[in-house]
């Protein structure tokens, strides 16, 4: 396994990658999601191939810097990961390998992340998109695995890539949930012992309204059974259209209820899908 720091030394291993180069962009802090997409990563580059993990905790995305401060950063045990999963490249830039200090350009997506967390974390999308352009530019990736968990960044994405015309095939990975139904996510190591037990409820409330018929009905149900518990406080909990991420009062077509949730300094996304009757 190779392992570069900054985007020129990238460039120079991959020069002779064989193709199909694949792509996993990441944060590190693993957990069985990440590796999961690494695997697919594996299986659809094949043996030839050339699967690339980026880990960058990317400073722009973060729209409160005790987030940034308190994100995990535990970086040998996520290159052992990565060396047991058979990944190729890694590349681990620091910020300002990233960044010129004084930087002007980045992509802004206008419509997709109006709601969500793109409402809640205003520039956190702007961010993404940028890094995520910056990693397809540096590796010349035919391929980019992104987890479906953050739904709202995976259909940015691929707008980007369509919007673009980036020759970056998108490909999505399922969530990957703990025993007791929790997504998996690197902030979950930072709930406390009765957060993490707590936790689960947010996606049960999620599966218990989502049959519920009217938009009314599913988020007051919703967000009764989250209120319920005196540990979470919501940051939005919202049904919108599956394909343009708009709020919708009335389900016509395939739709999503998405929320967010506070624990303390802490903050975990789901979603659950709801058809229409
Ligand atoms: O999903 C993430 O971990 C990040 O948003 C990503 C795609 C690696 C960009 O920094």
């Amino acid at each position: 396994m190779q392992i570069a720091d900054t985007g020129t030394a990238l460039r120079e291993i991959l020069k002779s990658a064989p193709r199909p180069c694949v792509l996993v962009p990441t944060m590190g802090a693993f957990h069985a999601g990440h590796l999961a997409l690494m695997q697919q990563a594996r299986a659809l580059a094949g043996p030839g191939g050339t699967v690339i993990v980026s880990i960058f905790v990317n400073p722009i995305q973060f729209d409160r810097a005790a987030d940034l401060a308190a994100y995990p950063r535990p970086l040998t045990s996520d290159l052992a990961a990565c060396g047991e999963i058979g990944v190729d490249v890694v590349f681990t830039p620091a910020a300002d390998a990233m960044y010129f200090p004084d930087r002007s350009v980045s992509v802004t997506e206008s419509l997709l992340s109006r709601h969500l967390c793109g409402a809640s974390r205003p520039g956190h999308f702007d961010g993404v998109c940028t890094v995520v352009l910056k990693l397809f530019l540096l590796t010349g990736c035919d391929t980019s695995i992104f987890g479906e968990k953050d739904f709202q960044q995976l259909a940015i994405i691929r707008r980007m890539v369509r919007d673009l015309d980036l020759p970056v095939e998108i490909v999505s990975g399922p969530t990957v949930r703990e025993p007791d139904g929790l997504a998996m996510s690197s902030r979950n190591s930072r709930l406390t012992p009765q957060q993490r037990q707590d936790a689960p409820r947010l996606r049960q409330a999620l599966l218990d309204a989502v049959s519920l018929g009217s938009v009314e009905a599913i988020l007051s149900s919703a967000r009764a059974a989250i209120e319920a518990s005196p540990l979470t406080r919501i940051d939005y909990l919202t049904l919108v259209d599956a394909e343009t991420l708009q709020p919708i009062s009335e389900i016509l077509r395939p739709a999503v209820l998405a929320v967010a949730v506070f624990y303390g300094e802490v903050r975990l996304i789901d979603h659950a899908s709801v058809a229409p009757a």
